[in-house]
């Protein structure tokens, strides 16, 4: 579904990102991690288009999107949430909804509201007025709005209660399972890991060091680049 060869970055004349190679297969949920700054969201908002690789390309279903922008990347079927959930809150939950999808569209698909009911039941509330678990819902089901195959989520979990990353893992497995959709997801917690995902790219210091089906994940690799 996606594959990203030999992407270089720099943020000014820092680099940020060396020769970054990956694969996510279709109707997989694979997993980068690597401690803190070790690029992986300057990577995923590459994929996306919000960061502009000085080298590299990026292929999305056997089709070169290096030189597209993010608007015609989402358009050929990515999704993303940010890393910090990003919703407005000052916006009602549906407003919030509706800013996911393309212009002169407004109404949201009630499939969201099935996948995460919390959301259901608050669509007039301000986004600013629910807990972090739900902002943390309001923004998957944003990036969920136009129906992506591909769906990019940067630390879900981050800051959120474990029966709400539970419920959330087991909303992305369903939209694996039952949609078909391609998950890549940045994510700390390895209890997460090892339960919903298939694979995982490990990254350190801007480079990939590792990539390999979950199994692969050994106690060397996590004490190596995870632990701090
Ligand atoms: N806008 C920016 N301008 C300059 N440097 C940046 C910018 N954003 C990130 N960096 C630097 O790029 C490197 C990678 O940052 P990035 O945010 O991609 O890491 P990360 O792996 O997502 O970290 P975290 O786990 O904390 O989210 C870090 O050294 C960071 O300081
Ligand atoms: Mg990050």
């Amino acid at each position: 579904m996606l594959t990203v060869e030999n992407i270089n970055f720099s943020y000014g004349n820092v680099q940020a990102l060396f020769e970054v190679s990956l694969e996510v297969p279709r109707n997989t949920m694979v997993c980068l991690m690597g401690r803190n700054g070790v690029g992986k969201t300057t990577l995923v908002r590459t994929i996306m288009g919000l960061c502009r690789p000085t080298s590299g390309q990026i292929c999305f279903q056997d089709q070169d999107v290096t030189a597209k922008s993010t608007y015609q990347r989402a358009r050929l079927g990515m999704g993303y949430a940010p890393q910090g959930r990003h919703i407005f809150p000052r916006l009602t939950v549906e407003e919030n909804l509706q800013t996911g999808l393309p212009r002169g569209q407004s109404a949201v698909p009630e499939s969201v509201f099935d996948y995460f009911p919390v959301l259901g039941d608050m669509k007039s509330r301000f986004g600013g007025d629910l807990s972090g678990g739900q902002q943390q819902q309001l923004s998957i089901a944003r990036a969920l709005v136009t129906d992506p195959e591909f769906l990019i989520l940067d630390e879900p979990t981050e800051g959120i209660q474990p029966n709400i990353i539970q419920r959330i893992g087991e909303v992305l497995n369903r939209l694996s399972a039952e949609e078909g959709k391609t998950i890549l997801i940045v994510e700390q917690y390895l209890a997460f890991v090892k339960t919903f995902c298939d694979r995982f790219v490990l990254m350190n210091r801007g480079r990939v060091v590792a990539a390999d089906t979950i199994d692969g994940l050994t106690d060397g690799l996590v004490s190596d680049y995870l632990h701090v």
